[in-house]
């Protein structure tokens, strides 16, 4: 056992104890972000006067061979040590002696693994909004394709008017859209360095703070409270909220692939490289990356919950509660990250059956508000209009036909105000491009909105 202190105990820690304190298998995935905040305090120590220029430099060399063997993998990670601050100070003291020994001077594991954690996930608020950008490119080139494949739009998962697949599309292109700026926010209200906060309460070394943060890119300056320093969890709390937000529009998104892919359906196929087949039924091709994506959004809200309620009792300022901030955080980041990647890849490769979808579109009688509405252009108040057409509608299901089918003589017998242009007026295409208020299908509409659209990727 390697631990970085002991000399106020009089026994060895319990070995049941010990494990259940150690969070080195999993607090190893901070080596990297741990080495260098060492780097740049051992930097700002030798630049105040509190360690030499020479211990500085072995420090650094010491750090950078550290990671650099554990990288190629000569050097390994064992859980010998408590967590991964112990595991690099130790090993660095004894790779180059009494030097390695003063790296920790006005610092504390505190703030050292409040550092660590929040260049972490700095690191993968950036790289979420990254995959971010590419479901929206992904989305725009189906938009692109597809401003004319009409389809029905649906409410109560019925049939209620026809839309098309690019205007579809363009719902989760907001999402998404919505998504990257919460990360880019998130990004900017957390870049704070908590370095410099010692255990709780700052330290008496004369620190350079302002240095240390610039140096590691964190442009807010230093945290302002120590105390607040060395608890705050708000932003990884902030970060799980928004990727449950994502894994709530990816869940979404999956359903309705699930049920466009279904036989019923048949509106897209998926790529044979993204589904799966069955043991026991050999015609079975399963959207499995869709339900899996649909399925693991419960894992990322339960990494939320989780910290929430780790963090709702805890007093200032650092309590060890807060070492469960990273197993299920890790967890929720992965998970996420890399359905956003498949998801996008599923995408990508999946074909839009134009034709099933507008067929769809046609039944259904998605167009009934475009006749009532026509009966409102020649007069007829909308609420009687609604009426009429409701009646209309009555008489098709029975005669088991659309209101495209009835002759004009049938239909004046609902209301004289029909005329021959209705069957224009009702037509798929005349229902969606007249469609012109913003935000709405139409086809100039659309492509003004997908010119927009294709600035922000
Ligand atoms: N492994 C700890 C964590 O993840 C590091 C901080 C430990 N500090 C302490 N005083 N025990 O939170």
């Amino acid at each position: 056992m390697a631990q970085l202190w002991g000399g106020r105990f009089e026994k060895a820690t319990d070995d049941m104890v010990y494990a259940f304190n150690a969070s080195i298998n999993f607090d190893k995935r901070l080596l990297r972000e741990d080495i260098t905040g060492s780097r740049v305090h051992a930097k700002m120590l030798a630049k105040q006067g509190i360690i030499s220029d020479d211990e500085c430099s072995q420090i650094v060399d010491g750090l950078d061979r550290i990671l650099s063997d554990v990288e190629s993998g000569s050097l390994i990670i064992t859980e010998e040590y408590e967590d991964v601050h112990s595991f690099v100070e130790a090993t660095l003291t004894d790779r180059i002696g009494d030097a390695g020994k003063k790296l920790h001077t006005g610092r504390s594991r505190n703030d050292q693994v409040a550092l660590d954690m929040r260049l972490y996930t700095r690191g993968r608020v950036e790289a979420m909004a990254d995959r971010l950008t590419d479901i929206m490119k992904a989305i725009l080139s189906i938009m692109e394709k597809n401003i004319d494949t009409y389809m029905p739009g649906f409410t109560h998962l019925q049939k209620a008017q026809p839309v098309t697949l690019a205007h579809h599309m363009g719902a989760y292109f907001e999402m998404f859209k919505r998504d990257r700026e919460r990360m880019a926010s998130i990004r900017e209200r957390m870049n704070y360095c908590p370095l410099g906060s010692g255990a709780l309460a700052g330290t008496t070394y004369p620190l350079d703070r302002e240095y240390v943060a610039e140096e590691l890119g964190f442009d807010r300056g230093p945290t302002p409270n120590s105390m607040d320093g060395v608890s705050d969890r708000d932003y990884l709390i902030e970060f799980l909220s928004a990727l449950s937000t994502v894994m709530m529009h990816l869940s979404r998104f999956s359903e309705e692939i699930i049920i466009w892919n279904s036989d019923e359906y048949r509106f897209v196929d998926i790529d044979d490289a993204y589904s799966t087949g069955s043991s026991i039924m050999p015609q079975k091709k399963n959207p499995d990356i869709a339900e899996l994506v649909r399925g693991k959004t419960g894992r990322v809200y339960g990494a939320l919950m989780s910290l929430l309620t780790t963090m709702k009792g805890i007093p200032l300022a650092y309590n060890k509660d807060m070492q469960e901030d990273k197993e299920m955080a890790f967890d929720a980041m992965d998970t996420a990250e890399n359905c956003l990647i498949l998801f996008t890849g599923m995408l990508e490769t999946m074909r839009f059956n134009d034709k099933v979808m507008e067929a769809s579109a046609t039944r259904g009688f998605t167009n009934a508000t475009d006749a009532a509405d026509y009966l409102v252009k020649n007069g007829v108040p909308f609420r009687d209009a609604h009426g009429i057409i409701g009646r209309l509608v009555l008489y098709c299901i029975e005669e088991k036909c659309a209101i495209d089918d009835v002759p004009l003589e049938k239909l004046q017998e609902f209301s004289p105000k029909f005329g021959e242009d209705i069957y224009d007026a009702i037509s798929l295409r005349t229902c969606v491009d007249r469609r012109l208020t913003v935000g709405a299908p139409g086809h100039e509409v659309m492509e003004e909105y997908i010119k927009k659209c294709a600035e922000e990727v």
